[in-house]
């Protein structure tokens, strides 16, 4: 773990799910970190962002903003475009024009996932939807832009104590509903908005390039996941969960059936390998006031 010492940090998407972890571990590590909001900073604007940009002259820019709904982005195509290539390109652009480095968020969703072993920076994308394919988009502007100076940070099945996610949306199906289905045929990594901030501060501080690979270790399916949620929190009910195909459960966009990362490229950099999903549920659901009593295991199965 690093400190402030100094580093100044443009945030974009601070009111997010991983921005907000993110201001707070800046917070308390020190950083000096300036984290406008959208009605403040609209990324999808380059004057906007480059105003600002020139006025701070951050050392770092990391960009957490996106249009993150992926099934609404199968009808909001325009939009989700809009923010999740043309802004991230604006960022990259700010950044080139002004000085400092980037890291720039993406996702899991920029591969197909029809393997079944953890994926490496170098293999093959392919998304199976509008957010994947608008994110792959940016992360190639933003290399293309900053080269050496951009650091793709990808992750995956982000859950945080801000926003609406996994955890937090199941925790209220066990409240409401009298049974909870699952899909039980996706497998991935969850992974802690908490965790991912640290690092992502950590590798801030590194000067890394290129593209790593970021996700909680293990894999696990969605069902399972949900499983070790009603397990391990105080809130939930004994509501039934039904594991359903994703045919079944019928989302509007196609999602990768395995997109588990392999994180060894993380681990040398850091020095340290990532904690388990059961430990980045925990925490959570400690951030947020809703874990079970002590003693509580993490039944959910790993794959
Ligand atoms: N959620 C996941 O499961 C997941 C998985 C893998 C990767 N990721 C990636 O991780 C990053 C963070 O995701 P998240 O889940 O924390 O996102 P989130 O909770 O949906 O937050 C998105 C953030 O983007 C901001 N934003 C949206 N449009 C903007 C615009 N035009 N200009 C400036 N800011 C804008 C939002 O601000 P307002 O609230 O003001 O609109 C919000 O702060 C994203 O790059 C996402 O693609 C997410």
């Amino acid at each position: 773990m690093v400190t402030g010492s100094g580093m100044k940090i443009l945030l974009f998407g601070g009111s997010g799910q991983l921005g907000y972890s993110l201001k707070m571990q800046a917070q308390d590590l020190n950083f000096e970190l300036v984290a406008p909001v959208s009605s403040e900073v609209d990324i999808s604007s380059l004057e906007q962002v480059l105003f600002l940009t020139k006025q701070l002259k951050p050392d770092l820019v990391v960009n957490c903003a996106a249009h993150t709904a992926i099934d609404k982005a199968e009808v909001q195509q325009e939009v989700c475009w809009r923010i999740n290539h043309r802004g991230a390109a604006n960022v990259a652009q700010a950044v080139s024009l002004v000085g400092g480095r980037m890291i720039h968020i993406s996702t899991e969703q920029v591969f197909p996932g029809t393997g079944t072993t953890p994926l490496r920076e170098g293999d093959p994308t392919g998304p199976l939807n509008v957010y994947g394919q608008s994110k792959l988009a940016g992360e190639q502007d933003v290399l293309q832009i900053l080269a050496d100076r951009a650091l793709i940070v990808r992750t995956s099945a982000l859950h945080g104590q801000r926003g609406v996610n996994f955890v937090s949306t199941m925790l209220k199906l066990f409240a409401d509903k009298d049974e909870v289905r699952v899909v039980n045929d996706q497998k991935v990594s969850p992974t802690w908005a908490g965790w991912l901030a640290e690092v992502i501060l950590d590798l801030g501080r590194t000067g890394t390039s290129g593209v790593v690979h970021a996700c909680c270790e293990g894999v696990t399916s969605w069902y399972d996941f949900a499983c070790a949620i009603r397990d391990c929190s105080s809130l939930a009910s004994s509501a039934p969960i039904k594991p359903v195909s994703s045919a079944e459960f019928g989302r509007p966009a196609r999602r990768p059936s395995f997109s588990a990362f392999d994180c060894a490229r993380l681990t040398s950099l850091l020095g340290r390998r990532p904690i388990s999903w059961q430990e980045g549920l925990k925490r959570h659901l400690t951030e947020v006031g809703a874990l079970k009593a002590a003693g509580a295991g993490l039944k959910g199965k790993e794959l």
